[in-house]
């Protein structure tokens, strides 16, 4: 019954919780009462040039208008970097790790300041301007974060890139974006393998040929290897840049202009670019970072998550930055090249603070105890997971085994869309409940609502919605308007749909059940169903196709494929080519588990697919198929079920 476990939150008296419960009781009701005043306050936790006096403006309602801050001016490089140039000028801001290389590298604040700025210069004399796209696609090195800061600098909207993206999905951004230079790496190792960033990069660029606009490419070498490089288009990052003067002037930014933009996945289509503003990001990420993962004097923070996710924006870069924290990043693997590496880095390099994926957690569960036991680990004072329900007994051997009863765990609900967390405990003051995102920090207000659409009270299930604007909130969807007013606001008129199911107890915990749309998670990546049915689709050997997301005991879930092939295809088609299709437009990372070649799909009499029952079917769960009466053709169901069962 591990699900009405409950810890209370006096069981860490060595965790320095940053204020009482009486004081979170006091913050929750001055944020009810006066949001705006509440939120003017919040925003001092960052520099502003021109101090807001304007806090929310906008409505849900209609065409939906967001914006925060909106009178205030601001630059978010200076957040990070110049406002803690007076005080902590030689603490460490940046440790990376480079497990390829053996090596790390520490970057004081002024060190940092000293790169951003000489990449701000070359970028200016590149072309880049206040508003152009630059897109970075790097592995975990420190250029990665300078990168992202000079950006910020010049007031460039930066578009990170996942380095697991095929060259169509990057050549496919590159255009949508519309970005000026790229920003890249020769390659990375990730674990025996090899990510050919470069090489991407290159072939993406041929592709979108003239519809790019890419005038510039920097390229951090990664490797002693060679790599071609274009003449008058490719750059040795450091050949070029080092060369630039150490300051630069940073361009003030109006709170509403944006600051950067991300591509995930959604319920329909393509992968869509998710647009936040300046002034409400920066003050959300150094608000809800501040809350969950406080920086104090010599705290290391390492959150595991790749920069190129929203979580490595907000719990890499801008949130422990604007906070004037140590952050660390590193390219390696939980359980690479050994059992137990990630805890081994915990201890060489002193991390206070680790947040990763509850995906993460499993494996280094998978390893065993003895692994963990093995090490010291009594640098940790609080641990975190983000990304993916987390199971309860994950959840408590996190905590008991990795964080030996000593540490509180935070699970934290958020979205690229949210930008930072939304549901998540201020740890020390809240009891938790393993496998509970714990309720939503103060300010922000959630609701469940039915499937009649209508608010649950009290203990419920339902849709998990946010009530009012936060000011991390995303603007829009980049040039489609229509489809973030689609995805976001149609289901429920009025509030702001999650697209998570998700239950309330009677402490008023919350519960994420799942995706409630066709959105799947894999290890904490998020794919769209219709995505890779849209690959599918248009390859002429397959007539139809349905992804699904089962369960994994690792990934939290895994993607399987259905897929009718084409009767009369001159060239047949395998369940290899289906998969090799998939990676080969999307990522690596969409990869099926299983593919099967069916006659037919599941469907109503209307002919519309029934994916529950595909679910079921795929994860083996055939004993409770339920109701099959309201399908087309009953009998279809046991083939597919032999299919299944022939290839397990
Ligand atoms: C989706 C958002 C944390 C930000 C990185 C992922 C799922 C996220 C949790 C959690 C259960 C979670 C939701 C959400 N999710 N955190 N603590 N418990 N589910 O951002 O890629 O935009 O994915 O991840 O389904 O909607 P993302």
């Amino acid at each position: 019954m591990t699900e009405h476990t409950v810890i209370p939150a006096g069981a860490y008296p060595h965790y320095s919780a940053i204020m009482t419960p009486e004081q979170l009781q006091a913050m929750r009701a001055h944020a009810q009462t006066d949001p705006d005043a509440f939120w003017l306050e919040q925003a001092q936790r960052v520099h502003w040039f021109k101090n807001p006096t304007q806090g929310f403006v906008g409505s849900f309602e209609n065409d939906v208008s967001i914006s925060w801050f909106a009178d205030g001016t601001l630059n978010a490089s200076v957040c990070c970097i110049d406002q803690h140039l007076t005080d902590k000028r030689d603490q460490v801001a940046l440790i990376s790790q480079r497990e390829a290389e053996g090596r790390s590298e520490s970057l004081t604040y002024r060190d940092l300041h000293e790169r951003v700025c000489r990449l701000a210069n070359a970028l200016t004399y590149l072309g880049v301007q206040k508003g152009d796209r630059v897109a970075i696609c790097l592995p975990m090195v420190s250029e990665a974060v300078v990168s992202m800061l000079a950006c910020t600098r010049i007031g460039a909207v930066h578009v990170v890139m996942f380095g697991g993206c095929s060259a169509d999905a990057v050549a496919e951004r590159l255009v949508d974006s519309g970005a000026r230079a790229v920003i890249t790496g020769s390659m990375a190792w990730r674990g025996k393998k090899i990510v050919p960033y470069k090489e991407t990069l290159d072939e993406a660029l041929q592709k979108a040929g003239e519809n790019s606009n890419v005038k510039a490419m920097l390229v951090v070498r990664t490797s002693d290897e060679a790599v071609p490089m274009l003449p008058g288009r490719d750059y040795d990052y450091h050949d070029f840049v080092d060369h630039f003067e150490a300051d630069f002037i940073p361009v003030p930014m109006n709170a509403e202009d944006p600051m950067f933009m991300l591509y995930t996945s959604g319920s329909t289509g393509k992968a869509k670019a998710v647009v936040h503003a300046t002034g409400g990001y920066m003050v959300w990420a150094a608000y809800t970072m501040g809350m969950v993962y406080t920086h104090q004097p010599k705290d290391v923070l390492w959150c595991t998550a790749d920069v190129a996710w929203i979580t490595g924006h907000t719990s890499v870069v801008y949130g422990p930055l604007a906070n004037g924290g140590t952050t660390m990043i590193s390219d390696s693997l939980p359980t690479f090249p050994a059992p137990g590496r990630w805890l081994d880095l915990i201890d060489a390099y002193k991390v206070t603070m680790l947040f990763t994926a509850p995906t993460a957690v499993r494996a280094m569960m998978a390893d065993g105890d003895a692994e963990v036991n093995k090490r010291d680990l009594s640098s940790l004072r609080l641990l975190g997971v983000a990304g993916e329900p987390i199971n309860p007994d994950a959840w408590l051997w996190y905590h008991d085994v990795v964080g030996k009863k000593r540490c509180p765990v935070a699970d934290t609900w958020w979205q690229t869309e949210t930008a930072g967390v939304v549901l998540g405990p201020v740890p020390g003051v809240q009891s938790l409940k393993p496998g509970s995102a714990t309720m939503a920090l103060p300010g922000v207000e959630v609701a469940l609502v039915n499937t009649e659409g209508r608010r649950e009270e009290g203990p419920a299930s339902g849709a998990l919605c946010i009530v009012r604007s936060w000011p991390g909130q995303c603007r829009t969807l980049w040039k489609d308007h229509d489809r973030f007013r689609q995805a976001y606001f149609s289901m429920v008129p009025g509030l702001y749909f999650t697209g998570d199911g998700a239950r309330r107890d009677e402490d008023g915990y919350y519960w994420i059940t799942g995706r409630m749309d066709d959105v799947i998670n894999i290890a904490g990546h998020r794919l769209g169903t219709a995505e890779v049915e849209d690959v599918l689709g248009e390859d002429h050997r397959i007539v139809e196709s349905a992804a699904v997301g089962v369960p994994h005991a690792v990934k939290g879930q895994a993607l399987v494929v259905f897929a009718i092939p084409c009767k009369s295809a001159a060239t047949e088609v395998n369940e290899k080519d289906i998969s090799r299709l998939i990676a080969s437009q999307i990522g690596r990372y969409a990869a099926p588990d299983a593919v099967y070649l069916v006659p037919d799909l599941p469907r109503t009499r209307s002919g519309k697919i029934v994916r529950r029952l595909l679910r079921k079917i795929a994860s083996g769960d055939t004993e409770t198929l339920g109701d099959l009466s309201a399908l087309s053709d009953a009998s279809l169901v046991e083939t597919l079920c032999a299919f299944v069962q022939k290839q397990a």
